[in-house]
């Protein structure tokens, strides 16, 4: 069985993940979004929460599973036998840092990364940006209605 994973903050999941996670489910048996628990970065969205949205909006996949975890990503991958990640590459910009990242992953734990450029029309979102968009949109109530309204 051929095993990603797609790690991220996704605070909140944005459709620039969707489109790589829905591309990555037609190539790989399953894939594991993992949300990362940061306790040294403050965010807007809880892990749960996160969590809840990601399964509310990826409910078409059939090969999806939603985790979480914390430490380093070659230690969750190696727990859980997934010797592949999956990253979208939105700009240039983002390509130095996930290099070095890709490049130690490789060194310490063997794990490929597997870099998949991001749809041009997605190009210039971020949870960040996405954000800003949503505290504007969103009518304040339960956070799972908040990916609706995210670019
Ligand atoms: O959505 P984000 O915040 O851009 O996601 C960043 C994330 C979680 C994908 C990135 O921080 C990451 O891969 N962290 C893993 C930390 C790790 O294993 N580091 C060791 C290599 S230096």
């Amino acid at each position: 069985m051929r095993r990603v994973v797609c790690p991220g903050s996704f605070d909140p999941i944005t459709n620039g993940h969707l489109d790589i996670i829905a591309r990555a489910c037609t190539l790989f048996d399953e894939v594991v979004i993992a949300v990362l628990v940061n306790q040294t970065k403050s965010s807007l969205f809880t892990v749960d929460e996160r969590i809840e949205m990601i399964k509310q909006v990826t409910t078409r996949y059939t090969n999806i599973k939603v985790d979480s975890w914390s430490g380093l990503l070659v230690d969750y991958c190696r727990t859980n036998k997934i010797p592949t990640i999956v990253k979208g590459l939105r700009a240039v910009s983002d390509f130095d840092y996930e290099l070095q990242m890709s490049q130690v992953n490789l060194q310490l734990q063997g794990v490929e990364t597997l870099f998949m450029s991001t749809a041009p029309s997605h190009s210039f979102l971020s949870s960040s940006v996405s954000v800003i968009l949503c505290l504007i949109r969103v009518d304040g109530n339960s956070p799972g209605t908040v990916t609706e309204y995210c670019l």
